[in-house]
């Protein structure tokens, strides 16, 4: 059982529009468990330190998000397969005086979608965009889920034909070029896990011959960044479009029950965040 004084905290850079506070805070009050989680700026030339200092201050467990994942990956003594398939860690659990890394993202990003959604991704082909670590994190769960086939295309192609490799499905997973996306036919699944949105692009430009009457339009971002995909999902006619906040509770929901053995109910933080409005994209 974990003391008042357990230390648990998000670290990024920037931090302080993380919502990952709010969301374990309300998992703890759900569940009764008492803990500390703050949200920790860590410049990346400094992030090391930073992590070493927490560690020493009785910090037991972490949470990474941008652009620390692949530098937390490296920290780290062991890792699971998802988060080596990833090369990135949004997880540390504190063991033995050293840290483990997971990667909850894939899993949050299916959770939302198959669980609170209730939507069926066996049998989808599905369009993967990019190839960074937000979408090496997702790639494994997807496959996971029971897709028909994975279809990743990403600016930079070599690193597409990298994570294709890395996932071991030749038979199911292949690289395509972007300006080849007209030649693809059409998809069932499309997630976009490219980081456009957040380097201040105004528009998001793909062939709508990707859309048939079923598909499925996620974005992992939430809030401003997803906007222009979003708005090209809709304009290209996908019969239900969603971005990343469900999948940013879930993530957090499986960190939590690594930490504490308890997986919290993530409804009511969902719609409590949702209501919420501010910044956030309405996503239904
Ligand atoms: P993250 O951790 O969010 O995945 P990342 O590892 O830097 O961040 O990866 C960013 C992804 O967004 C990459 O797939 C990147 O493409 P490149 O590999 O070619 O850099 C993609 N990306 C970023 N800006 C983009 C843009 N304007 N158009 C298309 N893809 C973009």
């Amino acid at each position: 059982m974990p003391t008042p004084t357990s230390r648990y905290a998000v670290f990024g850079h920037p931090i302080s529009h993380s919502l990952s506070p709010r969301i374990h805070a309300a998992f703890a009050a759900q569940t009764g468990i008492a803990l500390d989680y703050a949200a920790i700026d860590a410049p990346p030339e400094r992030f090391a330190a930073i992590l070493e200092a927490f560690a020493a201050a009785g910090g037991r467990g972490g949470n990474v998000t941008l652009p620390l994942k692949e530098a937390a990956f490296a920290l780290c003594t062991q890792v699971s397969e998802r988060a080596r398939l990833a090369g990135a860690v949004n997880t540390l659990v504190r063991n033995d005086g050293q840290w483990h890394g997971d990667n909850t993202d894939g899993a949050g990003l299916v959770r939302d979608l198959t669980g609170r959604r209730g939507l069926d991704l066996r049998g989808r082909r599905a369009l993967l965009l990019g190839a960074g670590g937000a979408a090496r994190g997702v790639a494994p769960a997807l496959l996971d889920a029971g897709i028909l086939e994975l279809v990743v295309v990403n600016r930079t192609p070599e690193r597409a034909d990298a994570l294709v490799d890395a996932l071991g499905q030749p038979k199911r997973a292949h690289s395509r070029y972007w300006n080849d996306l007209s030649n693809q036919g059409d998809f069932e699944l499309i997630v976009n896990a490219t980081s456009a949105g957040r380097n201040g692009s105004a528009g998001f430009s793909a062939p709508f011959t990707l859309v048939n009457s079923r598909t499925l339009a996620v974005d992992v971002n939430y809030g401003q960044v997803a906007v222009p995909f979003l708005a090209w999902a809709r304009a290209g006619g996908c019969r239900t479009v969603v971005d990343g906040l469900g999948m940013l509770v879930e993530q957090a929901a499986e960190s939590f029950k690594l930490w504490h053995g308890v997986r919290p109910d993530t409804g009511p933080v969902y719609e409590a965040l949702r209501a919420r409005g501010d910044n956030l994209v309405t996503a239904e």
